[in-house]
C-alpha cells in the first residue's frame, strides 16, 4: 500500500539509517525526511539515496507550527517517526534551554500538527516517537530496565526525553491518538557525530590525541549497532501494538575503560602500531557532572512479541564501524567544523 512517511531528524545519525531503510526496503512509500540540519545534521549521510525517487527532503524545526501545518497539508502523511532531539548530554549540562525547547516543545508542536491534520480521525495513522534508555534513570550493578520502570531521568537530556515521552502518551491517553514508543540503549556505527564516546575516541585514536575518560571509567553501557536499532524501528512501527512501549538494546553492557581499550587495540592493528601504543592515550579527565552509573535494558518484550533480535555481533559492529571511519576521513573532516573545534576545546579544557 503506498504510504507517505514523515521521518524527523533524518539527517542525523540513528534517523539517516531509518530513512535509508525505508527508502530501499518500501520503494511504495514516500518518504520526507524533515530536519533543521543542526550541527548534528548532516545530508552527506544520505548521498546514496538523496536521488530515490521516493525521497524528500524538507529543511526546517520541528518546533514551526506554519512549516509543519504546510507540510502535513502537502503530503497527507499516513505516519510520523520522531527522531529529531537535540541528544548529547554534555551539551544538556551547559545548555538545558536547547533541549527544552526542541525536545519538548518541538514534540507537542509535531503532535499537534499531527492531530489538526488528522482531524482526530485516527485510522491507518500512527506516531511513533524514538526515546531512550536514559528515561528509567541509572542502575547499580545489578538489574535491567523493564517498559514498566518507573521514569527516573537525571540529565537535562534525559529529563527532556522523559517529558516528551509524557506528551506523546498524553496524547494517547486524551484524545486517541495512535501512538507507540520505543526507548533504546546506546548506539553506535558509520554517521555518528564525532562527541560521542566511539566516535571521539576512533578519530582520536587516529590522530595520536588524549582520550578523555571520564572519572574511572567504571560507567556502563548497553552498545547496540545502529542498523540493528534501524530494524527494531522499522519493525515497531508496523508491527508494534497502538499506545505500548518497546525496549530496544543489545544486551551487550561494557564499562567505558574497557571499551576504550578494546578500540585501542583494534586500532593498533589498523594502523599498523605495536601493541599497546594507543592504550598510553588514555587519560583520566574530571567525570561528567551526575554522570548515570549503569544503563542495561531487557528487550524481551519485542524480542518474543515482535521476533525482533540483534543480528550484529559486537566484534562484527566494531570493525565495521572502525573501517567506516578510517575510510570516510572526507566525512569526518566536514563535520569537524570550526564551531564544533569551539565546543571541543571548551568541553575539554575545563576537565
Ligand atoms: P543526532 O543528534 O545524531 O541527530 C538529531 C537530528 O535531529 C539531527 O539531524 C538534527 O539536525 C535534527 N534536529 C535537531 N533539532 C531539530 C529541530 N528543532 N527540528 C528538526 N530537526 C532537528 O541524534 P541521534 O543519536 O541520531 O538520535 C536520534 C533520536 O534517537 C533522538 O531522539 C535520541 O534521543 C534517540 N536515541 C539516541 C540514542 C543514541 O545512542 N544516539 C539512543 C537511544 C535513543
Ligand atoms: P556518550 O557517547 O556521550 O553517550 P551517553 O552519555 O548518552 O551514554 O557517552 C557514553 C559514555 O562514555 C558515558 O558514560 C560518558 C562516557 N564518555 C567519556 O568517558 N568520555 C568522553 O569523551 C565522552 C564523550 C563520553
Amino acid at each position: 500500500m503506498n504510504k507517505n512517511i514523515l521521518i524527523t531528524g533524518g539527517a542525523g545519525f540513528i534517523g539517516s539509517h531509518v530513512v535509508r531503510n525505508f527508502v530501499n526496503k518500501y520503494p511504495h512509500y514516500n518518504i520526507i525526511n524533515f530536519d533543521l540540519l543542526t550541527y548534528a545534521g548532516n545530508l552527506e549521510n544520505l548521498t546514496d539515496i538523496d536521488s530515490k525517487s521516493n525521497y524528500t527532503f524538507v529543511k526546517g524545526d520541528i518546533c514551526d507550527e506554519k512549516l509543519l501545518a504546510e507540510l502535513f497539508g502537502k503530503y497527507n502523511f499516513d505516519g510520523v517517526i520522531h527522531l529529531a532531539a537535540e541528544s548529547h548530554v554534555d551539551r544538556s549540562i551547559t545548555d538545558p534551554m536547547s533541549f527544552i525547547r526542541t525536545n519538548i516543545v518541538g514534540t507537542v508542536t509535531l503532535l499537534n500538527a499531527a492531530k489538526i491534520a488528522w482531524k482526530d480521525n485516527w485510522e491507518g495513522h500512527r506516531f511513533y516517537h524514538i526515546s531512550t534508555d536514559e528515561v528509567y534513570g541509572s542502575l547499580g550493578s545489578e538489574g535491567f530496565f523493564y517498559e514498566d520502570t518507573p521514569y527516573d531521568p537525571r540529565s537535562p537530556y534525559s529529563a527532556s526525553k522523559a517529558s516528551s515521552d509524557h506528551l506523546v502518551r498524553a496524547y494517547n491517553h486524551t484524545y486517541g491518538m495512535p501512538i507507540v514508543i520505543s526507548n533504546c540503549s546506546n548506539n553506535y556505527g558509520p554517521n555518528q557525530f564525532p562527541e560521542k564516546l566511539l566516535p571521539l575516541i576512533i578519530n582520536n585514536i587516529k590522530n595520536s590525541k588524549a582520550l578523555p575518560v571520564y572519572g574511572k571509567g567504571e560507567n556502563i553501557r548497553d552498545w547496540l549497532y545502529v542498523e540493528d536499532h534501524a530494524h527494531a524501528i522499522d519493525l515497531i512501527y508496523h508491527q508494534g501494538k497502538n499506545g505500548e512501549t518497546y525496549n530496544i538494546g543489545g544486551g551487550n553492557e561494557w564499562t567505558n575503560i574497557k571499551l576504550v581499550h578494546k578500540l585501542c587495540e583494534i586500532m593498533d592493528g589498523k594502523l599498523n602500531r605495536t601493541p599497546g601504543t594507543s592504550a598510553q592515550l588514555i587519560t583520566y579527565v574530571k567525570d561528567r557532572a551526575g554522570h548515570d552509573l549503569r544503563y542495561a535494558i531487557d528487550c524481551k518484550k519485542l524480542e518474543s512479541e515482535l521476533g525482533w533480535a540483534p543480528t550484529v555481533t559486537f566484534d562484527e559492529g566494531l570493525e565495521k564501524t572502525v573501517n567506516w571511519y578510517l575510510q570516510n576521513i572526507d566525512w569526518m573532516q566536514n563535520v569537524l567544523s570550526g564551531d564544533y573545534e569551539k565546543y571541543y576545546l571548551n568541553q575539554y579544557q575545563k576537565r
